[in-house]
């Protein structure tokens, strides 16, 4: 996978050191509002999916970090497949973002989103469109996207097929698009 860099940010792969900053990714509290949080077990069995995935395949989610002190991670930006059949189309490429909160509030991820859209969008092999979603209430997360120029698309949006039945809140989830400029 091709990582951009930007005045301030830039994206890396992971590192054996990096695992306890990605179980807080997975599993703290305040970052996991409105997604599911994952054990110590789950989460690793993730950080070594991930860090296979950006080895050895086109999109993936590297860790985020300052150019200036590219060893401490503030987070993640990534594109994934959303492997979401059938609520999405296989092929469907999701943009996904995850920070520290000590991190929330200085404009990182749209930073770095903005340059990942525009070099996934400028590749050879770019995608038609990219999409994001959540949950109604995670508002920071649709501010995100609203940011990359990103719309809403209400006929498209899903109750997502991994959140169990007694997690309602977590259930329904609104889509937004984002088509290859022409
Ligand atoms: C979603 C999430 C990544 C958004 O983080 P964020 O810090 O709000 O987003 P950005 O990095 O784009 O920063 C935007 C904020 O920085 C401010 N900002 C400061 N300097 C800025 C700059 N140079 N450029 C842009 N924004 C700047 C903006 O005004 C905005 O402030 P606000 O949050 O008070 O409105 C974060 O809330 C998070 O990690 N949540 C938990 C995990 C999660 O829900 N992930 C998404 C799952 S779908």
């Amino acid at each position: 996978m091709h990582y951009p860099i930007t005045e301030r940010l830039a994206l890396r792969p992971w590192q054996d050191q990096d695992a306890e900053v990605f179980h807080r990714l997975t599993s703290d509290a305040q970052i996991t509002t409105w997604l599911l949080p994952l054990s110590r077990s789950e989460s690793e069995a993730l950080f070594a999916r991930v860090r296979e995935r950006l080895a050895h395949e086109r999109w993936g989610v590297p860790a985020l970090v300052k150019r200036d002190q590219p060893e401490q991670v503030l987070g993640f930006v990534g594109i994934q497949p959303a492997a979401l059949e059938p609520v999405l189309p296989a092929g469907t490429l999701e943009l996904l973002w995850r920070l520290l909160p000590e991190h929330w509030h200085q404009g990182y991820v749209t930073e770095m989103a903005r340059a990942l859209v525009a070099a996934s969008f400028s590749a050879a092999d770019a995608p038609h469109e990219l999409v994001a979603f959540t949950v109604p209430a995670n508002r920071a997360s649709q501010a995100v996207m609203q940011r990359l120029g990103m719309q809403r698309d209400p006929t498209g949006d899903f109750i997502h097929p991994r959140v169990p039945a007694d997690q309602p809140q977590l259930r329904q989830h609104l889509l937004y698009r984002l088509p290859r400029p022409v």
